[in-house]
C-alpha cells in the first residue's frame, strides 16, 4: 500500500520532520536525487530501506553543477510522478528545497574537491561539475544528518568524489554505492535518456556492450591498449563522439597499467546527437 511521504520545503520544516523521524533513535538513510525518478532511483531507495529505519529522499535540481551551456533549464522535472513513486516505496520524507533555501542571498562558501575529482575524466569535460556536486552534497549531509547515504554507481566518479569528501571532512555519513540499473538491452538508466531520439536510443546500448567486451578481454589477460582501441572503434563506429574510454583504479581513479594489481574500473563518456551518456563497469 502506498503512503504519501511528508514533504519539507524549508530548513525549519526539515528539522522538525527529522526530529520526529529520529524519535526512538531511528537511523536515517538519505538518497540524494535531482528528481525525474526512474527504476535506478527506486533501487537506491530500496537499498536505503535495507540499511536504515527511515528514508529521506532529496529532490533538488542543483544549479551549481550545471555549466551555463548545459541543460539546467530543460532538465526533466516530474514532481507529481516522483511523489507517487516515492509513496509506492513508502518513503518517509522528501526534502524539496528551492534554490533560495539551498543558496540564500549572501551564500559564498564552496567545496573544491581534489583527488578523484581531478582524475581527468568527467572533470575534463565538465570542470564546474564536482565543485557543484560536492558543495550541495555536503549541504544535504549537514541538513539531513543521515547515518548512511546511497549513491548510484552509474555516476561512478561522483560516487568516488563523495566517498572521499565524507572521509576527508569527517562528515559522519557512510556513503554506499548501489549497482547500476539497466534497461533490458543494457542501457544504464538515466534521467537524461528521455533526450534520445528513437534512432539514438537503438544505438545507445552499444556503450554497455563495448564495456562488457572490454572487461572480459582484460579479465582474460588480453592486452589493455588493444582492447581499449577496439572498444573505442566499436563506440565511434556506432555513431558516438567519444569523450573518453579509460581503465582506472577503482578507488582512486588513478590511471593504471596492464599489470597493476588492485581493483580496476572501465569508464566511458560519449555523445550521440545532443545527448551525453556515461557508463562504467568493474573489471
Ligand atoms: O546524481 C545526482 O542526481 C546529483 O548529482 C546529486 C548527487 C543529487 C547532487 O545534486
Amino acid at each position: 500500500m502506498s503512503r504519501t511521504p511528508r514533504v519539507a520545503r524549508s530548513l525549519s520544516a526539515l528539522r522538525r520532520e527529522l526530529d520526529s523521524l529520529r524519535a526512538r533513535k531511528a537511523t536515517v538513510a538519505l538518497v540524494p536525487t535531482m528528481g525525474a525518478l526512474h527504476d535506478g532511483h527506486i533501487s537506491l531507495v530500496r537499498q536505503a530501506k535495507r540499511r536504515a529505519d527511515k528514508v529521506v529522499v532529496s529532490i533538488f535540481v542543483n544549479p551549481t553543477q550545471f555549466a551555463p551551456t548545459e541543460d539546467f533549464g530543460s532538465y526533466p522535472r516530474t514532481w507529481k510522478e516522483d511523489v507517487a513513486k516515492l509513496a509506492a516505496e513508502r518513503v518517509d520524507l522528501i526534502w524539496h528545497p528551492d534554490a533560495k533555501a539551498m543558496y540564500p542571498d549572501g551564500f559564498t562558501t564552496r567545496i573544491v574537491p581534489e583527488g578523484p575529482a581531478l582524475a581527468g575524466l568527467e572533470d575534463r569535460f565538465r570542470p564546474h561539475f564536482f565543485g557543484g556536486v560536492a558543495t550541495v552534497v555536503a549541504k544535504l549531509f549537514a541538513q539531513c544528518r543521515p547515518d548512511v547515504a546511497i549513491f548510484g554507481e552509474k555516476d561512478y566518479q561522483q560516487f568516488r568524489v563523495v566517498t572521499q569528501m565524507a572521509r576527508d571532512l569527517d562528515l559522519g555519513v557512510r556513503v554506499v554505492g548501489s549497482r547500476t540499473v539497466r534497461e533490458r538491452d543494457g542501457l544504464a538508466m538515466s534521467s537524461r535518456n528521455v533526450y534520445l531520439s528513437a534512432d539514438e536510443r537503438r544505438v545507445a546500448p552499444t556503450l554497455h556492450r563495448a564495456l562488457k567486451e572490454l572487461a572480459s578481454r582484460l579479465r582474460a589477460g588480453g592486452d589493455m591498449q588493444d582492447a581499449l582501441r577496439d572498444g573505442a572503434a566499436t563506440i565511434t563506429q556506432a555513431g558516438f563522439d567519444l569523450d573518453y574510454l579509460e581503465v582506472r583504479h577503482a578507488e582512486t581513479l588513478a590511471p593504471v597499467t596492464q599489470d597493476e594489481s588492485g581493483p580496476k574500473r572501465i569508464l566511458v563518456a560519449a555523445r550521440i546527437g545532443t545527448t551525453r551518456l556515461i557508463d562504467n563497469i568493474a573489471v
